[in-house]
């Protein structure tokens, strides 16, 4: 495992998984999450989300996001902490009233950040600090953060708020669609440099990584978009590799999906300060894929009867 610090699987606290009557299936699957070794780092896919952590305002509640970070500590693994701004699973509250002014919606980014990290503090190896703040074009994407404060200010907000409460967790800007050089890699690059400017903490970019194996990224192109970032003295990870399919599986798309996932672990190995890999989840039927992309699928490395799929052989290959 060459130059990873780890190489990991985000998990859901049992209650949250995307498929429910799984039942029978979690003894096994701790045992590979947990106690297999395969895995030296995961991060919470759920449960320390706005919508879970404050559900109403000033009402934190850390219950799902505990059940990960304690399972996590208790087998020895790696934290990854996700997700503190982001205008998805956000609490229905933020974004029902619309007329925040600017100074309200500060005070809302500055308590949230301070009260979850806080809660988290000496945990994390790292948090998201802000997730998917930009469009395809490089444009801040349209979200109740952005239209009252503005991206850039709610960005550096945030990242100024989360750089005093955990000197220890790496601050991470996590973001799609990353990983090969395009307008969204040179925004997010163009943020690290504005950030650092202003001598504003930021230690990483996270690529999430979920990939399409029918058009997935070359080698070279995964390099490029990593030394993009990591030349500007910021580590990288992939965060949430997945490589979807058009299912059903058969061996052209999996002989696809190996690659694609060589490919990509095979990049972070190779590119010095590229630090870890993380699969969003390991199991196909707990997978978000399904339930998001319509005819895909099977985008993990463990299908439902766990048996492996050929993409275990390529990630090994590549570590
Ligand atoms: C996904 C979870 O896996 C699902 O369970 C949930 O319903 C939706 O969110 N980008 C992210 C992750 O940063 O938090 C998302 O996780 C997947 C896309």
């Amino acid at each position: 495992k060459a130059g990873l610090k780890y190489f990991g699987a985000a998990t859901d606290s049992p209650g949250q998984r995307e498929r429910a009557g799984y039942e029978s299936a979690y003894a096994k699957y701790d045992e590979i999450m947990w106690k297999s070794g395969e895995f030296g780092q995961t991060t919470p896919t759920n449960g320390q989300k706005w919508l879970f952590t404050e559900p109403t305002q000033g009402s934190f509640n850390f219950t799902e996001g505990d059940v990960v970070a304690s399972l996590a500590h208790k087998n020895n693994k790696l934290l990854r902490c996700h997700a503190l701004v982001w205008h998805s699973q956000l609490a229905p509250w933020v974004e029902a009233k619309k007329d925040w002014t600017k100074d309200e919606l500060r005070s809302v980014i500055v308590s949230h950040v301070t009260n979850v990290m806080k809660h988290y503090k000496g945990q994390c190896y790292a948090w998201d600090v802000v997730n998917e703040a930009f469009n395809e074009d490089g444009t801040y994407r349209e979200s109740v953060f952005s239209t009252v404060l503005g991206g850039e200010e709610f960005i550096e907000l945030a990242f100024q708020t989360a750089s005093r409460l955990d000197p220890k967790a790496k601050l991470y800007y996590n973001d799609y669609n990353l990983e090969s050089p395009s307008p969204k890699t040179e925004a997010v690059r163009k943020l690290v440099k504005s950030l650092q400017k202003k001598k504003i903490r930021i230690d990483g970019v996270g690529l999430q990584a979920h990939l399409v194996a029918e058009s997935r990224p070359t080698l070279d192109e995964h390099v490029a978009a990593i030394k993009g970032f990591t030349e500007l003295g910021v580590e990288v990870a992939l965060t949430e590799l997945d490589v979807r399919l058009q299912t059903p599986a058969n061996a052209t798309n999996l002989a696809q999906q190996k690659e694609a996932y060589k490919n990509a672990v095979g990049a972070c190995v190779q590119v010095d300060g590229c630090i870890g890999v993380t699969i969003w989840d390991f199991y196909d039927p707990f997978s978000w894929v399904p339930f998001v992309f319509t005819g895909e699928g099977a985008a993990l490395l463990w299908f439902e009867d766990f048996s492996k799929h050929p993409a275990y052989d390529g990630v090994v290959e590549a570590l």
